[in-house]
């Protein structure tokens, strides 16, 4: 790759566009030697990249200009260029009627396709209708939508006129989006009567109402409404417009902001381990290659395939694999609005089939549901089509790894199990491309992308040097793709990814190097959970629950789940006024309440233990380690526990856990 860039990088655009997607690929090149030289001379590695790669109306001066110490990350300044333009544009040019995206529906079969030069055409009538109404350069969008060609259009749209989204995933409840729209002051809301998942109603425009209400969002001047089930909402003249009716008054065609590498593209709030989100913030030109190239190259991706992220696009996977990634690729994206057990635990594959997909993407959470359902539902389909089988988001066990590869895959495709962050911008860590002759490792993302540099460290921060260790995972030297900030908060983000390990980035994963150098995610250090392919802070969820008038404390952990990955156990401690109202199952049926409505039903615990006290040390500190050992059901092996100010305590916890867990049994025996 790095030879045929240099004698590229002066040959300009025609050049490289008249390549194919896999005469770009790294997959067919001596992986040493690239991997070697991206290692070893970074900016030039990820220069001639952008150069080859993008369409840029002003070149860049310098390549990389990043102090790790400092937590400073530019790439590609001085360069201009249109994401949209990009991803969009390039390929209705060549190409109009080229198929963009095949919106798979809820219902199975219920499919619409979208050519490059229709959404081009929808982008541009959306980047004109938002102008129209006072959205400029650098303003703030929230998107509230499910996933949809109109949904991807409205990124698209900001992406062009230089407004800078912020999908907010459509499972939050309306205190959770205000929480996003008021963080980032955002201008406008693009939203839609309802959306659809399994085939239940999600009424957002309502949710999006009372988001708003009473003025707690100043800043929101508009908010458009997309038709996706007709069912009538309220429209709130003048700030509510239907968004098609915008559209349809809007021409065709729209001119591209030029836009600085590294002037901000998005927003995407994530949990971290404090109760607040945080808004990671991506910029232009850097993120658009790197998640183009790892798009690229992890998942083998040629001109002509159906690649299904089955992910929502209010997540970064949705963003990098069902949007961004594959449309700076050119190929066709499926934009999948269901679940996976809708209408039964086919769907997938019954999908695969119709759509002739190549390459799919899911979370472990999603195949261990799977897996429990029994094979016929696979095997009922013809899924020669597929090549890859790709993951993340959580450990991918080595069960659910054999099952992808043998019972989905015929063992016939690669599993590629890849490992990175909302804040990595990219795939950091996969089992492709790889040497020739590697064969991937069930468990394991295995090894690192070109350009990156994984380490283990210590506590103290010593790097763990070797194979067959584990440690802190970091990473040394930046990448285009890494976030750039904390939107308002530039501390907070040099407090969280660079200041624990100076001069490295923190991923906040602790991982194990095998003795073959490869690596394993164990599984996060911090206090942020994986539940069902959600990344999801404890933090949020106690600062919920604390909110319920009868709760004095509560204390939330991760426990080991066999479906979800993790779930969440809350300990809760109610006020001394506390006077029971209900039985102790309506209590505890209203504090999963308030969670669900201050997050959204996805982050309710699964487990709710009433306690008078919880562990703490003198100095009034929570021992998490205790509640995660005793959620985990691992009472015997609790350690030193004699310097908590109160270790009886303890005792009455595991007392009521045993209780709690002995009538959970009951139950379920008594449901199945
Ligand atoms: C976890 C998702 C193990 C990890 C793209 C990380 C994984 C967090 C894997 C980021 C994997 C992601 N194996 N764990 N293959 N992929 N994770 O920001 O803990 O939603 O830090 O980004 O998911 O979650 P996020």
């Amino acid at each position: 790759m790095f030879r045929r860039s240099l004698t590229l990088a002066g040959r300009g655009l025609a050049a490289s566009r008249s390549r194919t997607l896999s005469s770009l690929s790294f997959l067919s090149e001596d992986h040493a030697k690239v991997y070697d030289h991206s290692t070893n001379d970074p900016e030039r590695f990820w220069g001639d990249l952008a150069r080859e790669r993008i369409d840029w109306h002003q070149p860049f001066n310098t390549a990389m200009n990043c102090d790790m110490n400092a937590g400073k990350i530019r790439w590609f300044e001085g360069g201009k260029l249109n994401v949209c333009e990009n991803v969009v544009d390039r390929h209705a040019r060549l190409d109009p009627n080229r198929i963009a995206f095949i919106w798979e529906k809820d219902e199975p079969g219920d499919v619409e396709r979208v050519s490059y030069g229709d959404l081009l055409e929808s982008a541009c009538r959306i980047g004109n209708a938002l102008r129209a109404r006072g959205i400029q350069r650098g303003d703030r969008v929230a998107i509230y939508m499910p996933v949809s060609p109109l949904a991807a259009a409205s990124m698209l749209a900001c992406a062009r006129i230089g407004a800078v989204h912020s999908v907010v995933f459509a499972g939050f409840s309306a205190e959770a989006l205000r929480n996003r729209i008021r963080d980032a002051e955002a201008k406008a809301v693009i939203t839609a009567d309802e959306g659809v998942r399994g085939g239940k109603r999600i009424p957002l425009k309502s949710i999006v109402d009372a988001a708003l209400d009473d003025g707690a969002c100043p800043t929101v001047g508009d908010v458009f409404v997309m038709t996706r089930t007709g069912s009538d909402v309220k429209m709130m003249h003048p700030r509510d417009v239907k968004l098609e009716e915008a559209m349809s008054e809007q021409p065709p065609t729209c001119p591209a902001e030029s836009m600085d590498s590294e002037d901000l593209l998005y927003l995407l709030y994530t949990s971290g381990s404090t109760g607040r989100p945080k808004g990671i913030a991506h910029t232009q030109a850097g993120y658009l290659l790197y998640t183009g190239v790892t798009h690229q190259n992890a998942f083998d991706v040629r001109s002509g395939d159906i690649f299904a992220c089955v992910a929502d696009i209010g997540w970064i996977t949705g963003h990098s694999h069902a949007l961004y990634g594959p449309l700076f690729n050119g190929v066709t994206s499926v934009l999948f609005e269901s679940v996976p057990t809708y209408p039964n635990p086919g769907r997938y594959w019954e999908m695969v089939q119709r759509l002739r997909v190549t390459q799919i993407y899911t979370a472990p959470t999603a195949l261990r549901l799977l897996i429990k359902s029994g094979d016929s539902h696979v095997r009922k389909y013809d899924r020669s089509s597929l090549r890859i089988l790709g993951c993340v988001g959580e450990p991918l066990n080595v069960e659910a790894w054999h099952w992808y590869h043998t019972v989905v895959g015929e063992r016939r495709c690669t599993v590629v199990d890849t490992w990175w962050q909302t804040e990595t911008g990219g795939i950091m860590l996969s089992p492709r491309p790889a040497p020739t002759g590697t064969q991937p490792k069930p468990g394991f993302p295995m090894l690192p992308f070109p350009g990156i540099r994984p380490l283990l460290v210590d506590s103290n921060g010593a790097e763990i040097v070797g194979n067959d260790v584990s440690g802190l995972l970091c990473i040394r030297g930046a990448w285009p793709g890494m976030a750039r900030t904390i939107y308002g908060d530039h501390e907070r983000f040099l407090n969280t990814y660079f200041r624990p390990y100076p001069g490295l980035y923190f991923t906040g994963d602790g991982a194990y190097r095998d003795v073959d150098g490869h690596y394993r995610i164990t599984g996060r250090v911090d206090d942020v959970i994986n539940v069902k392919g959600h990344r999801l802070g404890t933090a949020e969820v106690e600062s919920a629950l604390d909110e319920h008038p009868d709760v004095a404390e509560a204390a939330v952990v991760g426990f080991p789940h066999e479906v979800y990955g993790e779930g969440i156990y809350a300990y809760v401690i109610l006020k001394d006024t506390f006077a029971p109202a209900g039985t102790m199952d309506d209590i505890v049926k209203s504090m999963k309440g308030i969670v669900k409505s201050k997050i959204g039903s996805f982050a309710v615990p699964e487990i709710v233990l009433v306690t008078p006290g919880l562990p703490k040390t003198r100095s009034g500190k929570i021992m998490r380690r205790i509640l995660r050992k005793v959620a985990a059901n691992q009472t015997d092996d609790l350690g030193d526990v004699s310097t908590l100010a109160d270790p009886a305590v303890v005792e009455e916890i595991k007392s009521r856990h045993v209780e709690l867990m002995k009538e959970r049994e009951y139950a379920y025996g008594r449901k199945e």
